[in-house]
Formats: structure tokens, sequence, C-alpha cells
């Protein structure tokens, strides 16, 4: 719904600070400007958790040479980018590059950026100069150490690797609805980010499906511990076995009859998809949903097995299977099917069969609560189990899970879980990993 503002805002800003007094901008773009924000998830990386101001940056992201720390992108005109011009925040957003030349760390998603229209950098320009609150929070300095710091062989992998904002045309030949998609998915949405794998030289491998199927077929290295799963067609790891309906009720509300959101993913749908239009969740899935199986080739159905039956029975032989019996099954049943929208399924979830199993021993280890989204108040959470599970015992369970009703996946072994539970920037509260991390850690 929109609303001609412009009144009401110059009525109401009379008296407020200084970066409202200049509104005599058009309403309907800052609004514009916002909603595009939410697309884009400004705000997840440049405001410093729960507790920070919200886009004044200082959000540590790891890189494999140092932590680098998202900047201050309010108007304040000493800390902030109150001072850009627009050609100067488009350079920064959408070519990598900032206002004194040099070029920005991808961890500024620019390559993907790249594809967003100049009318949407335009409303976006306006919503961070008149529409958010400046900050006066300085920025900090990458913990990088010199000479890795120096930022000029980061302009030789954006001239290799980035596009240009003139690469890309709409093709208005196609589905809108599809091509809308499209545009969310890779420009402002930054789906790859997260979801394509990378090259050793940390570039996505592909930056649309034109560049190849590589394309959102699940990143090949974890991001703070999660594995982002494939968003294309494949049956059993992928979304292949997702109905476009199922599909955009995940994306708005991080749960559906399948799944329920977790890890990287949570922040995603809590900051950014839940406040999306249903036709922009729409387009989106239907995008997804029109993306083959990686290689061409799907993989059969799965086939139900004898598991549920066999643990109904009280028979729990199978490796794993008492462990699942006891610590899992209240919650996700003995069929693996869970309670719909609350518990997710084990059977048939990509997740589980995911050939990277660094989510699944996450969030054995260190459990995990549901966001909270509109239209979904509640909080459902999953215990965690390393502090009363060993190694070897996290190993089995998991096992256990890829293995049954009809999931097929490569096994884990205690060291791959040894692995997990050793990288303490999981969990911030060490004792939720208890003893059983401990006595089973070699001595350092
Ligand atoms: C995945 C994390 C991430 C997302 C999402 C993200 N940014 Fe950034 N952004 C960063 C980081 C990190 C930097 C600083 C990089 C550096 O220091 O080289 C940055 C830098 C910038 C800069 C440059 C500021 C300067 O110092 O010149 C601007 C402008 C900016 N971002 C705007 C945006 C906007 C607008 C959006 C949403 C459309 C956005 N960012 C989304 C991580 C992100
Ligand atoms: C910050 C990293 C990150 C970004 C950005 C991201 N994702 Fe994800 N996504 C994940 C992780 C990690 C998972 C696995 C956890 C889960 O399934 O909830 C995931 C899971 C999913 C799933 C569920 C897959 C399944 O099999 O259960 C869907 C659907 C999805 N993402 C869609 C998207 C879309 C669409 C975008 C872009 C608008 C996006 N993601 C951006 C990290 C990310
Ligand atoms: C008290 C109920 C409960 C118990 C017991 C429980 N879980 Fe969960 N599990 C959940 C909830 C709730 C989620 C969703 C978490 C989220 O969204 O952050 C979940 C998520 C998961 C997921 C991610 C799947 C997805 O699509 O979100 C896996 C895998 C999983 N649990 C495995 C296990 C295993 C293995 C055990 C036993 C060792 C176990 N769970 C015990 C409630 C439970």
């Amino acid at each position: 719904m929109k609303i001609p503002l412009l009144s009401a805002l110059v009525l109401g800003t009379l008296s407020l600070s200084s970066f409202a007094q200049d509104a005599a901008v058009d309403s309907n773009l800052l609004r514009q400007g916002e909603y595009l924000a939410r697309a884009g998830d400004c705000v997840a990386c440049h405001t410093n958790g729960k507790e920070g101001k919200p886009f004044a940056g200082g959000l540590s992201m790891e890189t494999p040479i140092g932590a680098i720390y998202s900047t201050n992108i309010t108007p304040d005109k000493t800390h902030g980018i109150g001072n850009y011009t627009f050609e100067e925040f488009d350079d920064a957003v959408r070519k990598g590059v900032r206002k004194d030349g040099s070029t920005l760390y991808p961890a500024m998603p620019y390559p993907s950026f790249a594809r967003i229209s100049e009318a949407d950098m335009r409303a976006m320009y306006a919503y961070f100069m008149h529409g958010v609150q400046p900050q006066a929070q300085a920025n900090r300095d990458s913990d990088i150490p010199w000479p890795l710091s120096m930022r000029w062989p980061l302009s030789i992998w954006r001239m290799m690797f980035a596009p240009e904002p003139k690469d890309f045309v709409m093709n208005t030949q196609a589905d809108p609805v599809l091509e809308r998609g499209r545009y969310l998915v890779e420009g402002l949405g930054h789906c790859g980010a997260c979801h394509t794998p990378r090259s050793l030289t940390m570039q996505e491998k592909a930056l649309s499906e034109k560049d190849g199927d590589d394309y959102l077929s699940g990143s090949n290295n974890p991001i703070d511990g999660w594995v982002a799963s494939s968003l294309r067609s494949e049956n059993r790891d992928g979304l292949g076995t997702w109905s476009e309906a199922e599909l955009a009720e995940f994306l708005k509300t991080g749960r559906n009859d399948k799944s329920v959101v977790f890890g990287g993913m949570s922040d995603v749908v809590e900051h950014s998809l839940q406040y999306l239009s249903d036709d922009d969740i729409t387009a989106i899935s239907r995008y997804l949903k029109s993306l083959p199986p990686r290689g061409g080739k799907q993989t059969p159905a799965p086939v139900e097995d004898s598991v549920a039956k066999d643990l109904w029975k009280g028979n729990d032989s199978k490796p794993g299977a008492s462990l699942y019996v006891d610590n899992c099954a209240a919650c996700h049943r003995t069929d693996g099917v869970g309670y719909k929208r609350a518990f997710p399924a084990l059977k048939g979830n990509p997740v589980v069969q995911t050939e990277d199993a660094t989510s699944l021993i996450h969030i054995i280890l260190t459990g995990s609560t549901t966001p909270a989204v509109k239209g979904a108040v509640s909080n459902l959470t999953m215990p965690s189990f390393g502090w009363r599970l060993d190694d070897q015992q996290v190993a089995d369970v998991t096992n256990f899970i890829r293995s049954s009703w009809g999931n097929k996946a490569p096994p884990v072994t205690a060291s791959d879980v040894a692995k997990v539970r050793k990288d303490k920037t999981l969990t911030h509260d060490g004792k939720a990993l208890g003893n059983a991390d401990i006595s089973k850690l070699p001595a350092q």
C-alpha cells in the first residue's frame, strides 16, 4: 500500500534532527529504498549484532587473512557516508570502489550488487541519505597485518572477477515473474554469496545461471560453521522435491512442512525475506524452481526403507539407532517426519543429505532456535547435544539420519565431529559444548 506521505513527513519533521529536515524527498522513493535495502539485507552485515546501532557498522567478518569490519553506512558526515554523492555511493555498492578510490573487500557482495538497476540504486541512496538515522560511530581498522592489508591487490581481483553494472540488461522477452526472481536472487538478494561454491581465489564459481550450473549448487566452504545447501533441483540434496508453494512458505516464514530454517539462513529470513511482498517471494521461488539439477542428471527420488518399522517394533540394532531413539525421536519421531512447521522432517530433508555434513554436526552440537517471524511467532528450540554426546556418538547419530528412511549421504567420522567441535567461533557459550568437548580433544 502506498500512501502519499510527503505532507506527513514535512509536518512530522519540523522539530526533528537535521537528517530529516531536508526531507523534500519523495516519501514513496524513501519507502522503495527501504524495501530494497531489506531485499539486499544491508542491515545484517552493517549492524554489529542485536545490540548494535542499525547500519553503524562494526560487525567483524573473518577472511582467510584476518578479520575485517563492516563500515558505518548511516548519513553521519564524519563517520558514515553522509558526504557521498550518488555516484560515490553507486561506485561503492555496485563496483566495490570507495570514495578514496581504493577497492572494497568482496565481503561486501558487489559482484552480485553490480546487477542492481540504476533506478533502484537511486531509491536506496535516497533512503540512506534521508531515511536512516545518522550514527556517530567510528569505523574500525581491519585486523589484517601489513603488507597483506594493502588494498591494491584487491583491485586486480576486482578487475578479474567482478562484473560491471553496464553488463546487465533485463530480458524483456522472458516471463516477467521469472525475470523479477532472477533479478532479486542474482542481484540484491546475493543468494550466491553463500549458496555458490567458490574458487581458490575466492570468487563465486558462477554469478548467474548463464555462467554455468555451479550457480547456487551449494557452498564448498562453511561460513560461520554452516553449509548452505543447493538451491537447484536435485531430488536428494537440493530443492527438487519442494513445490513452488512450499519454497515460498519457507522463504517468507522460515518453515514449511518439510524443513525449518537454521544457521546463517535464519538471519536472511528474519532481517530480509520476511519483509518482501508475496509477489517478490513468488518470483524468487519460481526462478529457483527453474534451475535444473547440477550436471543435468537427476538422482532417483528416495525409496522408503525398513528403519521406521524397525524402530517402531523396538529394534534399534542399526548403529546410532538407540542414540536416535533416546535423544531425537521425541521431536523428530521414529519415522523421521517430525511435526509440520515445528520440528522439521529429517526424512528426505536436503540439509541432512548434503555432501558436506558440517551444518548437521554443528546443529547437533550446539542446538538452534527457530527465529520468530510475522505470522509464525513461536520460537522452537532444538537442544544442544555437544555436552552429552561424545564425538563418536555424534558421528553415529549423524550417520543414522543420513542413511535411514530412504536418505542417502556419505558417512562422517568422529574426527569430522572433533573438527567442528574445536572451532571456537561456532558457539559463544562454551558450556553448550560441555565436557564431552574437553576430554576428547588432543592436547594442544
Ligand atoms: C555480506 C555482508 C554485506 C552486505 C549484505 C552488505 N554489505 Fe556493504 N559492506 C560490507 C563490508 C564488510 C564492507 C567494508 C569492506 C571493506 O572494508 O573493504 C562494506 C562496505 C560498504 C560500503 C562502502 C563504505 C565506505 O567505506 O566507502 C557501502 C556504501 C556499503 N557497504 C553499502 C551497502 C548497502 C547499501 C548494502 C545493501 C544493499 C550492503 N552494503 C550490504 C558488507 C556487506
Ligand atoms: C549468509 C549466508 C546465506 C545467504 C546470503 C543465503 N542463504 Fe539460504 N541458506 C544458508 C544456509 C547456511 C542454509 C542451510 C540452513 C537451512 O536449511 O536453514 C540455507 C538454506 C536455504 C534454503 C533451504 C534449503 C534446504 O534444503 O533446507 C533455502 C530455500 C534458501 N537457503 C534460499 C536462499 C535464498 C533465496 C537466498 C537469497 C535471497 C539465500 N538463501 C541467501 C545461508 C545463506
Ligand atoms: C526438543 C525437540 C528436539 C529434539 C529432542 C531434537 N531436535 Fe532437532 N530440531 C528441533 C527444532 C525445533 C529444529 C529447528 C531448529 C531451528 O530452526 O533453528 C530442529 C532442527 C534439526 C535439524 C535441521 C533440519 C532442518 O531442516 O531444520 C536436524 C538435522 C536435527 N534437528 C537433528 C536432530 C538430531 C540428530 C537430534 C538428536 C540428537 C535432534 N535433532 C533432537 C527440535 C528437536
